[in-house]
């Protein structure tokens, strides 16, 4: 028997942004592998294995999912949103570098929409010129690392989406985040604190960089920290496409 792997996206929260590629890899599963409450959305059916592990656990759930296509199983390994971006993808291909032999495996990253995306859609339009994305988690970069790169990009005049703002680990680190981002002259910038996008939880808020508090976002939030040139139109943000 031939296995696979898809390393599949489940969008931000809603079922309805499941793409409909996602939706049939799962169908013809034997095996689903995530961390814990991404598994929790999958519906259990008869011949389906579910796998739920732990977040830091990723190159042990990969290794697991390629373990499973080798043998003949079509193994699923879920991320929420995007698979590509800060999630299970890299560490799939991560563990394929170190086992050559599973290059020869039918691997497929199918993608899925993005919390960044999702929040920007919300409340309108706010990447809708040059942007950047940064993951504020220190587990695997070096903390001075993510401060170069949030000056740098708030110089450069760049909306930018903040993943993982705050864990109970690093309660300090986003304040710090957006001490600096002030600091890089981004203080009169629109930030939108986007809590549980497209769940029953959801919850936007829109503050100035001046008058953000680090309290507005958990791990459930993405900030978007909108360009210089944004502007307010009614209840939305939008980024205008003409910068001088
Ligand atoms: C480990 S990253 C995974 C990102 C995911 N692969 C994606 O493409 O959205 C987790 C972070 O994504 C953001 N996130 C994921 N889903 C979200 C949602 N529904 N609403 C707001 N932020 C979300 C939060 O910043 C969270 O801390």
């Amino acid at each position: 028997m031939t296995g696979s792997l898809v390393v599949a996206g489940l969008g931000p929260g809603s079922d309805t942004l499941i793409t409909p590629e996602v939706v049939q890899s799962l169908a013809n599963a034997t095996d689903v592998l995530g961390y814990a409450p991404y598994v929790a959305r999958i519906t259990p059916r008869p011949g389906l294995k579910l796998h739920q592990s732990d977040n830091r656990e990723e190159i042990a759930r990969a290794r697991a999912g390629l373990q499973i296509a080798a043998s003949g199983g079509r193994a699923v390994i879920v991320s929420s949103g995007d698979p590509g971006v800060f999630a299970m993808a890299a560490a799939v291909f991560e563990a394929v570098e170190a086992v050559p032999e599973w290059q020869r495996l039918d691997i497929r990253v199918l993608p899925g929409v993005t919390a960044m995306l999702a929040a920007a859609a919300r409340i309108g339009a706010p990447l809708g010129h040059d942007f950047c994305a940064i993951n504020l988690s220190d587990n695997l970069k070096p903390w001075a690392l993510i401060e170069k790169r949030l000056r740098l990009a708030a110089e450069a005049g760049f909306a930018i989406a903040l993943y993982n703002p705050r864990s109970a680990s690093r309660p300090a680190g986003f304040a710090r985040a957006l001490e600096i981002l002030r600091e890089a002259g981004a203080a009169s910038r629109l930030v939108v604190f986007a809590r549980a996008v497209t769940t029953p939880h959801e919850r936007i808020e829109v503050h100035t960089l001046q008058d953000a508090r680090a309290d507005l976002a958990d791990m459930r939030t993405i900030v978007i920290v909108c360009n210089a040139e944004t502007r307010r139109v009614g209840r939305w943000l939008y980024a205008p496409r003409q910068v001088s």
